[in-house]
């Protein structure tokens, strides 16, 4: 399989992909009805569907397909311009820090979103630090709190995907145990982590719809977090 995008419900996929386009300044295009903001290395594809109201409950709870979080090689020249473009951010101008993932852990900062998915921007501090033109270089990784780490790591492997770097981490302000697994694979980096100690619901009907891939035949799979892959033939 090789990964093409995501796709994204939205009951105004017209104004959704604009706020995602105008935000982090990429370009959006129309395919069919559906329309298309483009980040090197994931085609993120809007469509018009009806989504539940949003889902709120302690942040680990709802497991499935959360965030897209977009690479940096120099994260306070993105966070710079995100605030001079006028791209709020949830924390201001702090950057936070992930430890330990890929053994120097990761630097990230989240860019509000008010349309049901996350939106994160992370350089990891395991690789070199370059200059960058824009406020992103493209897809990092698509992040999924998942109900078991095994579990979707097994289910994941069947797919095609390696355990990259797995950390347990415990995280002071609000001592929560996340445990974590890089998955990589297809042309895609997954984040899975699992809140421990925890009840966990899938998410309903959410904006957050699924993963796409191209395959050898057209198929619709589900994963253990209830999130959808849809494979098109190739
Ligand atoms: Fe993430």
């Amino acid at each position: 399989m090789k990964f093409i995008g995501v796709r994204i419900l939205s009951p105004e996929p017209a104004e959704t992909a604009a706020r995602l386009s105008e935000k982090l300044q990429l370009p959006c295009e129309t395919a069919g009805d559906d329309y298309v903001v483009g980040a090197p290395g994931c085609e993120i594809r809007f469509t018009k569907g009806d989504i539940a109201a949003p889902q709120e409950a302690q942040e680990g709870y709802y497991v499935g397909l959360q965030h897209l979080a977009f690479n940096s090689t120099d994260l306070p020249a993105s966070v710079k311009l995100c605030l001079e473009h006028g791209t709020e951010l949830t924390n201001g101008e702090a950057i936070s820090y992930n430890p330990k993932i890929w053994g120097t852990g990761m630097n990230y900062v989240n860019p509000v979103c008010p349309d049901g998915y996350g939106l994160e921007i992370c350089q990891r501090l395991d690789l070199p630090a370059a200059p960058m033109r824009g406020m992103t270089c493209g897809m990092e990784h698509i992040g999924i709190p998942v109900r078991n780490l095994e579990e979707s790591i097994a289910w994941y492997e069947k797919l095609g995907f390696k355990a990259g770097s797995v950390v347990l981490n415990h995280r002071d302000s609000d001592n929560a145990d996340i445990h974590c697994a890089m998955l990589e694979g297809d042309g895609v980096i997954l984040e899975t982590y699992e809140f421990q100690h925890m009840d966990h619901e899938p998410f309903a009907n959410q904006s957050f719809h699924a993963l796409r891939f191209a395959g050898e035949k057209d198929e619709v799979l589900t994963g253990p977090n209830g999130e959808i892959i849809e494979v098109t033939a190739a």
